[in-house]
């Protein structure tokens, strides 16, 4: 450690590590922080294929990274490679986001579900979290850590639902009497007098299919949030709209779930506003 060169020791660098990475907007994202706020350091994006992905951990901490993003597919393989897993990183069952510490030791947490719930709070500040039910369409890794959320915050019934039940049965498994699965062909009848809804499957992104479940039973003044950001106004929650509910796009999650990294990274909480989003966006 002590010849190393003295600029990788004192500009930290931080980075997404994914494969493919060239889609990923974290660097804009962080990009557009570290310049707002003057700090001397860099974000990057890391390709890395699965076979490489302990080797490149191994080395990243040596070449002056305080520590990354983790994107598709790493978020999973991640945790068996870090030395310390935060609770909620293992109950979600992936990691989003590494802390390389002096000690050489490599932290793991997720911040998906911080970011989720941030969102909401943001776009909606009235949203009470145990009005009443809460619907999931989808059990993927998304899902997972929305669900870790919103039981975390006070969601006394949480309802799911997924194409593939056994996934959806899986996280009941996991996460307790207060889930309860309902069959992908009744997915319409979860909606009857649930308070937030959420679709955390990709239906609805730009070139696949819109989310196909009848929302006649969402009530008005229900919140409805979408994890799908591309586009912006997904056919869910324009219906959702069209129906009198609240509703809140993905983009804030992701622009949400990146700042609790970027304070630990180069040590400044940063801002989440419209000014982000616009760089984001661009
Ligand atoms: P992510 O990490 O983004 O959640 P994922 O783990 O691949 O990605 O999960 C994708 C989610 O979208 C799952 O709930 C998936 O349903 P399955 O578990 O049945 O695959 C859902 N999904 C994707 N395409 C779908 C489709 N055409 N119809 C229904 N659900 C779909």
């Amino acid at each position: 450690m002590d010849d190393q060169p003295q600029a990788s020791r004192h500009v930290p660098i931080a980075g997404v590590i994914g494969w493919p990475i060239a889609h990923s907007r974290s660097p804009i994202l962080h990009g557009h922080w570290l310049k707002r706020y003057g700090i001397a350091g860099h974000y990057i994006p890391v390709p890395v294929a699965p076979e490489d992905l302990a080797e490149v951990l191994r080395a990243m901490p040596r070449m002056g990274f305080v520590g990354a993003n983790v994107t598709i597919p790493h978020k999973e393989s991640v945790l068996a490679l870090a030395d310390v897993v935060t609770d909620r990183a293992a109950l979600i069952g992936a990691a989003n986001t590494l802390i390389f510490r002096p000690d050489g030791k490599i932290h793991a947490d997720n911040t998906d579900g911080y970011g989720f719930i941030a969102n909401i709070r943001q776009h909606q500040p009235d949203w009470v979290p145990d009005l009443g039910p809460a619907a999931v369409i989808g059990a993927g890794g998304a899902a997972r850590a929305v669900v870790a959320s919103l039981l975390e915050s006070g969601v006394t019934e949480l309802r799911i639902t997924n194409r593939t039940r056994i996934r959806a049965e899986q996280i009941r498994s996991e996460f307790g009497a207060k889930v309860v699965v309902y069959d992908w062909a009744e997915a319409g009848n979860m909606l009857d007098g649930a308070m937030t809804v959420v679709n955390a499957t990709s239906m609805g992104m730009e070139g696949k299919p819109a989310l196909r479940i009848p929302l006649d039973a969402l009530a008005p003044g229900t919140l409805a949030t979408d994890l799908v950001y591309t586009p912006l106004m997904t056919p869910f929650l324009e219906e959702a709209q069209a129906r009198g509910c609240h509703i809140v796009d993905g983009l804030g999650m992701l622009l949400h779930q990146a700042a609790p990294g970027f304070e630990r990274w180069f040590g400044r909480r940063p801002e989440v506003d419209d000014e982000l989003r616009r760089a984001v966006l661009a």
